[in-house]
This record gives structure tokens, C-alpha cells and sequence, in this order.
């Protein structure tokens, strides 16, 4: 799994330096070295004061060894902050290190546990980082209890103010049916100039996955759009509890660690790689995206080119085939004014 991707994200320019602060941050090097960092110029600020300059022996170094741990690390930590807070008020990344500050004791203890975890080598390591993570991820993020409380927060999803459309892919053997608010491709759609864009959704913006055996719900997933860029990754199981894990033919898929894996990398999944053309079959059997035909438009697909963009981490089809649809329906004269508008805005017909 290559990093690519992840460097051309939103979040990323969010949580790390600019070369611009990366030159700011070596004249404070320059100043303090070699143990002292003034984490002020990472949130683009040029004056300091001293509850700004963090020793960085009073901090542990989060050293993963994982080619994937940038964003794994950015996105855990920024779980912990309240809207509008700096990412470097809790942790600093150097060059390719990071390290996480000492925090102050009023902060989470779930903080304070993962900062002990380093032990007394002061390293952060993935044996140590990976099980912290996984067993405080869902207090942290206060995530909705159960689907009911879930769909208390967002509304029902089998409604039509909702797209939907249902596939058979890799990420699990079910088949599943994929929700997300119309008024959210909308927005996202809304800020494009050309098909070619980054597709970027709303803050709030929810992606249901419901996993289907025999067309009964066993597993439902979900992403929320957070305000700092990332999403969160939730799963329930059966009886609509938060669950651990999503189950998976050799191996369940553990929350949040491994969600991160494919939805940060930049390797193509079937379906959507070979969509609006039929996949392959995979080793459980068929692999497609169950749509009408007159959805299954090459040209459009090709021209927002969305699941090998993911532009937001997001892999499924919902701006290419929510617009396919849009534009059958101005070929029969059934679309709305505004509709034509945003196909005309994003010269697609
Ligand atoms: C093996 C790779 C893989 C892993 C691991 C993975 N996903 Fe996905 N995920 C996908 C693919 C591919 C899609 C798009 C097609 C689909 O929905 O089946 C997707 C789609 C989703 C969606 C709908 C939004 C979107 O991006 O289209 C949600 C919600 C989701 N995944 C949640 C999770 C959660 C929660 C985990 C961790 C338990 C997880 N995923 C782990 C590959 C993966």
C-alpha cells in the first residue's frame, strides 16, 4: 500500500507543515536546539509565548514503523480535540517523527494512557499505540451507542432524501447497501469547478454501509465527516451494538486501525476500479455494483475518475452515479432547474 494518495488530501495540508512552516520551524530549531520546538509555527503563528515551546524531552516520540502511520497517528490524535483546536497543542511531528506532548492534567486520561504506553523508553510503539487506540476509540470519539441512536442523530436513512445503491466489493463478502444524504453530494458537487476536482464532503456528512446476508442487516458501518478534515469509522453488529470489528473471511477488520489501511492507501478495489465495465469474480464469489444500466455511463465515470481520486478518503461511486442519474433523467426532460445547473456548471451532459 503506497502513501501517494494521502499527500494530495485536505487533511493532510491540515495537519502537517507547509514548506513555509517547515522554514519557520527550522529558525526555532535553529534557536532552541536541539531539544526544544516551538509548536506555535506549526499552527502558523509568528509571535511565541513560553506555554508555546514545548520541550520535547518532556514529550514521547510515536515511532509506528508502519508505512501508513502518518495518517493513523494525525487522525487518532485529532479525535481528542475540541473544534478549532490546534492538533499541536497535543502532539508535534518533526521532519518524519512525531512526538506526543505530555498532557496537561486536566486532558483525557485516555491521552495520559496512551502517553504511559510508551513505557520508559519513551517510544511509542505499534505493539503499544495499536491496542490503546483500539479499546479507547470509541469514548474518545464519543461515538452514537447504537444504530437506533445513530439514526436519532442523522434521520432514517431508508428514505428517499437519501441515495442509495448496493455492491459487492472487498471490503467485506456481504453485500452491502451504501446511504449518504443527497443534500451531501450536493454540497460536495456544488464546490466543483470541473469533474476533475477533489470530491470533498461537509463537515457532519454520514456514508451508511449496511452489510446484507440474505437481506437480513448483520453488520452496519459508518463514516462521519469530522470537522478537522478526517472521518470516523464505526461498525455494529447484529443486534445494533457497537462492535469491535467487521467481519471478514480470514480475518475481521479491527475499528479504527484498520478501516485506516484501505481507506488511506491508494490501492483500487473491485468493483469501482473496473465500473461502469463488469469485475471479475473475487475468491467469495461476485464482485459488482448493482445499478440500473443507464447509470453505467464510461464517459462521466472516466471523467471524475472517483474511486482511484478518493479525494476524501471516500471509496464508493456516490458523486458518479448520483450525477449519471441526474443526467438520464435531463435527457427524458424530467430534471429540475437546479439539477441542469449543476451538470452545466460542471460542463457534463
Ligand atoms: C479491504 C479494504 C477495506 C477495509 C479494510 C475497509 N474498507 Fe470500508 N470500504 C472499502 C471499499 C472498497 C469501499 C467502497 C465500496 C463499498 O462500500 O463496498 C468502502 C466503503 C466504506 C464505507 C462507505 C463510504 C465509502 O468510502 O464509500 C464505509 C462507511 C466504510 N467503508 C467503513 C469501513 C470501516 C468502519 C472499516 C473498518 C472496520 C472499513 N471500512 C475498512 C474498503 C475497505
Amino acid at each position: 500500500m503506497g502513501g501517494g494518495q494521502f499527500f494530495e488530501s485536505r487533511s493532510f495540508f491540515l495537519l502537517s507543515s507547509s514548506p513555509t512552516l517547515g522554514k519557520l520551524t527550522h529558525v526555532v530549531l535553529y534557536k532552541w536546539a536541539p531539544i526544544i520546538l516551538g509548536v506555535a509555527l506549526l499552527s502558523g503563528c509568528s509571535s511565541k509565548t513560553a506555554e508555546e515551546i514545548v520541550d520535547l524531552e518532556d514529550s514521547v516520540e510515536i515511532r509506528l514503523d508502519k508505512g501508513e502511520s502518518q495518517p493513523l497517528i494525525a487522525f487518532y490524535l485529532g479525535g481528542f480535540l475540541q473544534k478549532g483546536d490546534s492538533l499541536a497543542s497535543i502532539a508535534v511531528q518533526l521532519g518524519s517523527k512525531w512526538y506526543l506532548i505530555k498532557p496537561k492534567p486536566s486532558t483525557s486520561p485516555d491521552l495520559q494512557a496512551l502517553f504511559d504506553a510508551a513505557g520508559e523508553d519513551k517510544i511509542l510503539q505499534w505493539e503499544e499505540f495499536e491496542p490503546v487506540v483500539r479499546s479507547s476509540y470509541y469514548r474518545v470519539r464519543n461515538t452514537p451507542l447504537t444504530v437506533d441512536s445513530l439514526k436519532a442523530l442523522f434521520g432514517d436513512w431508508n428514505v428517499p432524501g437519501w441515495f442509495s445503491y448496493e455492491t459487492r466489493g472487498q471490503m467485506t463478502e456481504y453485500r452491502r447497501r451504501l446511504f449518504i444524504k443527497r443534500e451531501n453530494i450536493k454540497w460536495s458537487l456544488e464546490q466543483l469547478d470541473s469533474p476533475s476536482d477533489a470530491i470533498l464532503y461537509d463537515e457532519g456528512t454520514a456514508i451508511i454501509g449496511e452489510h446484507l446476508d440474505q437481506g437480513q442487516i448483520i453488520e452496519t458501518t459508518a463514516m462521519i465527516k469530522r470537522w478537522d478534515g478526517y472521518w470516523d469509522y464505526i461498525a455494529y453488529g447484529k443486534n445494533g451494538q457497537l462492535a469491535l470489528s467487521v467481519a471478514k473471511s480470514e480475518d475481521p477488520l479491527l475499528v479504527p486501525t484498520q478501516c485506516i489501511g484501505c481507506h488511506y492507501g491508494n490501492r483500487a478495489f473491485e468493483p469501482e476500479r473496473s465500473f461502469p465495465r463488469d469485475a471479475r469474480p473475487g475468491p467469495s464469489g461476485e464482485r459488482a455494483v448493482y445499478v440500473p444500466e443507464f447509470w453505467k455511463n464510461q464517459s462521466l465515470t472516466s471523467s471524475i475518475n472517483e474511486h482511484v481520486k478518493r479525494s476524501d478518503h471516500v471509496l464508493g461511486l456516490y458523486a458518479t452515479l448520483f450525477l449519471a442519474e441526474i443526467i438520464t433523467r435531463s435527457k427524458k426532460g424530467e430534471a429540475t432547474a437546479a439539477e441542469l445547473k449543476l451538470i452545466d456548471q460542471l460542463g457534463i451532459d
